[in-house]
């Protein structure tokens, strides 16, 4: 298609793991819209724009190769893709403040507001602006205030439209969405920006899929639906501890309780708990919000997720001090998985970094393996990973090791011949399965001894 005959032109300012993905998907859907992805990261822009794309999601690359160039572009001219955009979404990071007023709940705004002020400075006509990214609810009275302040007198409407995809099926999730949220003003142009975005995603997702409500139940929507499913994993986590003390078995558990359609059986898996760049800041958020307001039984409730998140991975490494005789100093671990969850290479507050920090303090040597997350596991532990080594293979990485400990749940694992690594490894063998990922009895049965989380551990010692 020739460029002037794009009906409208979108541009996606932040090109990370929401920006790229999201954008490679609606180029594709609507070759008809000018989509361009821009970010103030040069390093990104040019991966966008090479083989090497900057991060690992499946399918991405393919959505990439097929619109780039065509309908789907990659730039660092920020302002002259502003001032040229009928609609902008704005996806950059909102992470948790670590300094001043709320630090280490509140969310820190400062892209947020660099990002208006620069639609502002950049627009002489009116525009479509789209909360992408997760925001505390009634962050649009704040980029209002801001985009329309001053002497400019363009008119921007802003939609919430916050994204749900999950790292590792970020395409299929966009692609066949549970649902698509739209929050927009209560007013005729309102609605009528709405209906903009609607006419998008329509393109294929079905209509009574596309939710719209008013703008604050939208932002809210986002963050409650982040804390329920990581309210769910810290509630199946904090029975497996009681598993792990009466001999109950927490899958045995979790199918049960989960069999009940009231409950349903997803994100009943009990592990070493949750991680990525979302769970925790979003219910952080939440808790600083009830706090805002006033609501400090309710912020108490959501600080207790994130509460057993934490004590669910010291528990787990102290049952690896107190299971391999109460000492770790000079003993080889292989780390089988560093991402936070698998088919990702993002280790964004994986329980693998705290995990692996701690059994450094207890002094042991670490061989890490991970398919895709090597290299963030190096900058993770960067000035700290003297007892470090980072190996692709396996079977190498677990060669002499006294223990191998299971955090991140790689299909891949499965298909190992645990014989040959048995073999390899210092006896007594033992195997720590954080995400209760691999066939125990069969592992037991090579010799090695097994501890799963919140299941009976199976033992020759
Ligand atoms: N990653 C997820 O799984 C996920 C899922 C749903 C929602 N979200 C939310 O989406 C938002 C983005 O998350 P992400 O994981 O894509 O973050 P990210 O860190 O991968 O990407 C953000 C990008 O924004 C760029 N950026 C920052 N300030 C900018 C500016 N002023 N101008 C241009 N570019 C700028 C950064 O350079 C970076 O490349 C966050 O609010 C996050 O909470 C993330």
């Amino acid at each position: 298609m020739n460029k002037d005959q794009f009906i409208k032109k979108i541009v996606c300012i932040g090109a990370g793991y929401v920006g790229g993905p999201t954008m490679a998907v609606i180029a594709n859907k609507c070759p008809d819209y000018k989509v361009t992805v821009v970010d103030i990261s040069r390093k990104r822009i040019e991966a966008w724009n090479s083989s090497q794309l900057p991060i690992y999601e499946p399918g991405l690359r393919d959505r990439v190769e097929k619109a780039r160039g065509k309908n789907l572009f990659f730039s660092t001219d920020i302002d002259a893709e502003i001032a040229a955009a009928d609609i902008i979404f704005v996806s950059v990071n909102t992470p948790i403040k670590t300094f001043g007023e709320g630090a280490g709940k509140a969310v820190d705004l400062q892209f947020i507001e660099q990002t208006a002020q620069r639609i502002k400075k950049n627009s002489s006509s009116p525009k479509i602006v789209i909360e992408k990214s997760t925001l505390p609810v009634r962050s649009a009275d704040t980029l209002d205030t801001i985009l329309h302040s001053g002497k400019n007198s363009v008119r921007f409407e802003i939609l919430s439209n916050p994204e749900f995809m999950a790292e590792g099926t970020a395409i299929r999730d966009m692609e066949e969405p549970d649902r698509v949220l739209i929050g927009s003003h209560e007013t005729p142009s309102g609605h009528a920006a709405r209906d903009e975005l609607v006419k998008i995603y329509s393109r294929w997702v079905p209509e009574q899929k596309i939710i719209t409500t008013n703008l604050w139940s939208s932002e809210l929507s986002k963050l409650v639906a982040n804390a329920f499913l990581a309210q769910r994993i810290s509630s199946i986590n904090s029975i497996s501890a009681l598993c792990e003390a009466t001999e109950a078995d927490v899958t045995e558990v979790a199918r049960a309780v989960g069999c009940d359609s009231r409950i349903g059986k997803k994100f009943l898996n009990a592990g070493i708990g949750f991680g990525g760049s979302c769970f925790r800041k979003d219910i952080l958020n939440l808790v600083y919000l009830c706090e805002y307001y006033k609501l400090d039984d309710i912020a108490q409730f959501w600080q207790a997720v994130i509460l057993i998140n934490d004590n669910q991975m010291d528990r787990f490494v102290s049952r690896i001090l107190k299971t391999m005789f109460r000492t770790l100093v000079d003993k080889k671990i292989a780390v089988f998985g560093f991402a936070f969850k698998p088919d990702t290479g993002d280790t964004r507050n994986a329980p693998a970094i705290y995990i692996c920090k701690r059994l450094l303090e207890e002094k042991a040597h670490l061989s890490i393996t991970d398919p895709h997350a090597l290299p963030n596991a190096k900058k993770d532990l960067d000035g700290i990973d003297e007892g470090v080594k980072y190996i692709e293979d396996p079977y190498e990485a677990v060669k002499g090791a006294h223990a191998l400990v299971l955090l991140t749940e790689w299909s891949e694992y499965c298909g190992l011949d645990f014989q040959k690594i048995y073999d390899n490894m210092k006896k007594p063998a033992f195997i720590f399965d954080g995400r209760n990922h691999l066939n125990h009895r069969k592992l037991f049965e090579i010799g090695f001894n097994v501890y799963p989380v919140g299941k009976p551990s199976l033992t020759h010692i």
